[in-house]
């Protein structure tokens, strides 16, 4: 079969995401399984969230609203942003996707920090344009460096704050000076999947630079501090020249009627969002300290998860974890051969990961 695909979708390596809970649970025999891959919410869904999903189920029959008003709404409220400007999504995966698919064309380049989301390398390759990946620098994200890259070909620039897959935020000061000195014309992406679990200060909040003049999008997402990552909603910020492109090339019912109430009741539910905090900031001290009693070398994070150097090789580790129930991401496909990445679970998922990681590195 001679089908002819275009040579940028045969480059396209497919995403890998996390192994899920129920895959493992079908091939081994460990008695007690725990999922610390994907950086979910621990906790389940926020319980307003479940009232609003069993309130819509006998609306099931009919189609989504196709722009989201009541979430849309409830957004435009909170982050003081015209509903024009946010374009919601099936997770922000489906903002990226849309944001290459309006916004690039072969020939074009994007910048994206190496490593980092892998989403970014995939979506522009499907729209045959090209990633400039600039590599980290002490596992945060180099702006200089994005900075010495652009050229009049670059249109997209991706800045994930914190970065997946190693915690670390961009400095407000360092965003400040970068984006004072970039061409207005290229557009500018800060994907702020995890920005609700980070403590340090001087960390940059993308919706500070929010303006509606420059072109300048903010991610985010109900995946994570939220709870929802099954009902796959996100959303972006960005002016409305951009929110009306995204438009034209958007699924017309791209996010589910169940999402949208359960987004729309999660935004509410502050009770579930600051037990969410506790527990990952507290979950986070817990692992580090039981690490540094170890005498494992971890990196600090901003995010519900964070890399671990486990001085041996990272596949080899992930398949010993996973043989005593644990599943983690070995980093080797991010250039980090030896560093394992973990997500906060509950307490007692903390102490079960920390005494399986002990029995393989001993
Ligand atoms: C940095 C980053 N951006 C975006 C996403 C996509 O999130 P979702 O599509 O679930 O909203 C993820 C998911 O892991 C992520 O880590």
């Amino acid at each position: 079969m001679n089908l002819n695909i275009p040579e940028h979708i045969l480059s396209i390596t497919p995403y890998q995401p996390g192994k899920p809970l129920d895959e493992l649970k079908r091939e081994t025999d460990a008695r007690r399984t725990i999922k610390l891959a994907s950086n979910e919410n621990p906790l389940g869904p926020s319980p307003l969230a479940l009232k609003a999903i069993e309130h819509t189920l006998n609306r099931i029959h009919r189609y989504p609203d196709s722009r989201g008003y009541e979430l849309t709404e409830k957004l435009s409220a909170r982050l003081g942003v015209e509903p024009r400007q946010i374009v919601l999504g099936n997770g922000s995966d489906d903002i990226i996707a849309m944001l290459t698919r309006a916004l690039l064309k072969p020939g074009d380049e994007a910048i994206a920090a190496k490593p980092s989301f892998l989403m970014y390398d995939i979506a522009v390759r499907c729209s045959g344009a090209e990633l400039i990946e600039v590599p980290l620098k002490n596992l945060g994200i180099d702006l200089k460096g994005y900075e010495k890259r652009i050229t009049p070909k670059t249109r997209l620039i991706f800045i994930c704050n914190p970065n997946n897959p190693t915690g670390v935020a961009v400095a407000k000061q360092d965003f400040k000076r970068f984006f004072s000195e970039i061409p207005g014309d290229i557009v500018v992406v800060i994907d702020e999947a995890y920005i609700e679990f980070v403590r340090d200060k001087q960390a940059l909040n993308g919706m500070e630079y929010f303006c509606g003049d420059r072109p300048i999008v903010i991610l985010r997402t109900f995946s994570k501090a939220y709870g929802l990552a099954g009902l796959r909603v996100g959303y972006g910020v960005m002016p409305a020249l951009i929110s009306d492109l995204l438009h034209r090339v958007r699924g017309p019912f791209n996010v589910n009627i169940l999402g949208q109430a359960a987004a729309a009741a999660a935004l509410d539910d502050e009770a579930f969002l600051n037990r969410t905090l506790r527990l990952t900031h507290e979950g986070l001290d817990f692992l580090y300290s039981s690490l540094d009693k170890l005498g494992v070398r971890y990196f600090p994070t901003q995010t519900n998860f964070f890399l671990i150097d486990v001085q041996k090789d990272a596949d080899m580790v992930y398949e010993d974890l996973l043989s005593l129930g644990v599943i983690v991401r070995s980093m080797s496909a991010y250039d980090f051969p030896t560093f394992i990445r973990v997500n906060v679970g509950l307490p007692e998922e903390n102490s079960f990961f920390i005494e399986a990681l002990q029995k393989v590195l001993s």
